[in-house]
């Protein structure tokens, strides 16, 4: 956050373009808050989205969305609502020998969420997972899931509870009903599943018994999200071997669909029904989670106000002016060595598919000024002045944006770094206020470590970082580093005259 002299600060203006207005949005976000500023992110700037616009198929046979989707339901499937264990917990990583996990779409969906490098000590694999079914299912022109944070990864499997094509009606109700889901919702989950994808022939060869056709997909738009799983049936025209197929034992679809005289069904034939039901189901199903974990609010459109390291979220109108303030470590405004600036350029922020569609644009805002080390900042706040009308003061509520601590911080200036969604560090440079027995060390996180298959388990290193001879100490800053490439997520940790500060 703040860097050796120098504060080099980035600010985001977000305007909303919907119906020619500006809108505000309704959540007020607190600055700090690792979490959210790195879940609203990678929602609206992240890369997970490349694998899913356009709904785009893998090889020749599924979609890569439908995989996500399918993935996730799995994993969610081994909730218990009696007990309160399972849910969305990535405990699927260790139940991929188990016959109702077969697929090739689960191996592949899970190295893609732990190669793009989102995974890491912020969002885990199963925070990740759940993300991925927001972008899966608005990549092929579904609903808009809003999204929380905060599910912990299991590191063990669940019961291997997944409904099979070839059990009961009966079997199948309880099974949903163990997840928390009613045999209405049964149905309108199936069906708001079976949008996408189909079934493999050699995974399931005693329902793809088709030779000529080694993937059936469940409708004839298998890369839409749209209600076509549901006006198919209805018409007699379907083309799921779920609902139609040789073997009548693993009609599976068939006896969920009309288990209430096609009542639901015929509910969902209207199209603008199916999306919401589907949209918020499918919220449901990813906030399915165990009872003992706590999921954040939920993220529906980008934050206004937001600062992550280092850039904040605001919402005036475009081509407004921005000035930056601060009080120093003694809580005086406006000290001999500069109390303001004005931002130095603005650059227009890449958003992804899930802020286009629901019409923001933003600008990023930089800002780069010296600031003395001795007196620091302590808070800093913003100011927008929008020609024509009043500044608005941009303060995190009220408070200020307040620095917890400014013993430790990465030297932005000195280091050498490759931004994007994976950082990675050529050369490394942490200041620490204090002199050459200050201590520092890194922590590296590596989200699959050297495994090549599933379960992916992450791997952490701590590695002490040496007094940098290159950089001589500054008044009461000293620093250290490390020239070896790090790629993953570093946090940072020093002690400095008894005291350990830590930097996420
Ligand atoms: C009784 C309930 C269910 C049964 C028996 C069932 C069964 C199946 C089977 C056998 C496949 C083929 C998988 C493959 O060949 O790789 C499949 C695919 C799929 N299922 Fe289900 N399913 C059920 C419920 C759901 C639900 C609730 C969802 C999501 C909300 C869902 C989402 C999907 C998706 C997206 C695919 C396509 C995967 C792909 O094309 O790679 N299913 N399902
Ligand atoms: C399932 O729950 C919904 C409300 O969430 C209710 O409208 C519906 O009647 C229930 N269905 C059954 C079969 O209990
Ligand atoms: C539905 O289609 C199947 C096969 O195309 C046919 O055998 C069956 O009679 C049809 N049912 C109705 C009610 O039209
Ligand atoms: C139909 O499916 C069931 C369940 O998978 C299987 O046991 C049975 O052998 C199948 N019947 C035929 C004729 O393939
Ligand atoms: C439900 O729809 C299916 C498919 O069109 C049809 O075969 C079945 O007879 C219907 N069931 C009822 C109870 O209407
Ligand atoms: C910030 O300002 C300093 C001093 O004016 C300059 O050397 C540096 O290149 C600037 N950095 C950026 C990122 O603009
Ligand atoms: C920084 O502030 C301290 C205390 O006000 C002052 O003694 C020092 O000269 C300042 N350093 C610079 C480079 O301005
Ligand atoms: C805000 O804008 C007005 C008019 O454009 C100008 O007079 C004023 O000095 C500006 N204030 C700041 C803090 O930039
Ligand atoms: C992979 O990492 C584990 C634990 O870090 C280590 O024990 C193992 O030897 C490594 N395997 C290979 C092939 O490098
Ligand atoms: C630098 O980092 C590498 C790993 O990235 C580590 O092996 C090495 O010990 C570190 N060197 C120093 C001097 O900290
Ligand atoms: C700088 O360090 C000296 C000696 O360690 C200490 O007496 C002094 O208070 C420190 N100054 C600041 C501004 O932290």
């Amino acid at each position: 956050m703040l860097f050796h002299n120098i504060a080099l600060i980035q600010a985001v203006i977000v305007a909303c373009t919907v119906g020619d207005s500006y809108a505000q949005s309704t959540s007020t976000f607190q600055w700090p808050n690792a979490q959210l500023s790195y879940a609203d992110l990678q929602l609206y700037e992240g890369d997970l989205s490349i694998f899913t616009d356009g709904c785009p198929m893998r090889g020749d046979s599924s979609t890569i969305p439908a995989q996500w989707l399918r993935l996730a339901y799995h994993d969610m499937s081994t909730h218990s609502v009696d007990d309160g264990t399972g849910g969305l917990d990535s405990s699927i990583q260790y139940e991929l020998d188990m016959p109702q996990n077969i697929g090739e779409g689960m191996a592949l969906s899970l190295n893609d969420f732990l190669s793009i490098g989102i995974v890491g000590p912020i969002l885990g694999l199963a925070d990740v997972m759940a993300m991925g079914v927001v972008f899966a299912v608005v990549g092929c022109g579904g609903p808009i899931i809003p999204y929380r944070a905060g599910r912990i990864d299991a590191s063990t499997a669940g019961p291997g509870s997944v409904p099979q094509p070839q059990e009961d009606l009966a079997t199948q109700t309880e099974k949903f009903k163990q997840m928390g889901f009613n045999a209405t919702e049964m149905i309108m989950l199936v069906a708001c599943g079976h949008t996408l994808g189909g079934v493999r022939q050699v995974d399931f060869p005693l329902i793809v018994t088709d030779v000529e056709d080694a993937f059936q997909n469940f409708d004839t738009t298998p890369q839409a999200y749209d209600n076509t799983i549901v006006s198919q049936f209805l018409q007699n025209t379907t083309q799921d071997v779920l609902s139609i197929g040789p073997n009548v034992t693993t009609r599976s679809d068939f006896r969920i669909f009309s288990s209430d005289g096609n009542v639901t069904m015929q509910s969902l034939l209207d199209p603008d029904t199916y999306i919401q039901t589907c949209g918020a189901l499918l919220e449901r199903m990813i906030d399915t989670v165990p009872s003992d974990m706590t999921l954040t609010e939920a993220i529906s459109e980008p934050f206004d106000y937001l600062i992550s390291d280092p850039s904040t979220v605001i919402n005036p109108t475009e081509g407004a002016t921005l000035t930056m303030f601060w009080v120093d470590r003694e809580g005086s405004f406006c000290p001999s060595t500069g109390c303001s600036v004005e931002s130095s350029g603005t650059e227009e922020v890449s958003f992804t598919t899930l802020a286009n569609i629901q019409g923001f644009t933003a600008e990023r805002y930089m800002f780069n000024t010296t600031i003395n080390t001795t007196t620091s900042i302590s808070k800093f706040w913003f100011e927008i002045n929008n020609s024509g009308s009043d500044p608005i003061t941009v303060d995190n509520g009220g408070g200020g944006f307040v620095i917890d601590q400014d013993s430790l911080f990465l030297d932005m200036r000195r280091s050498q770094t490759i931004i994007g969604s994976f950082p990675e560090f050529l050369r490394l440079v942490v200041a620490v206020r204090g002199d050459a027995t200050s201590t520092a060390s890194m922590t590296i996180f590596n989200p699959k470590g050297n495994a090549t298959a599933p379960p992916f388990i992450p791997v952490i290193t701590v590695i002490d970082l040496v007094l940098d001879e290159a950089n001589p100490p500054d008044g009461n800053v000293t620093t250290m580093g490390n020239a070896t490439t790090v790629t993953g997520f570093v946090d940072f940790s020093a002690t400095s005259g008894g005291t350990t500060y830590t930097l996420p």
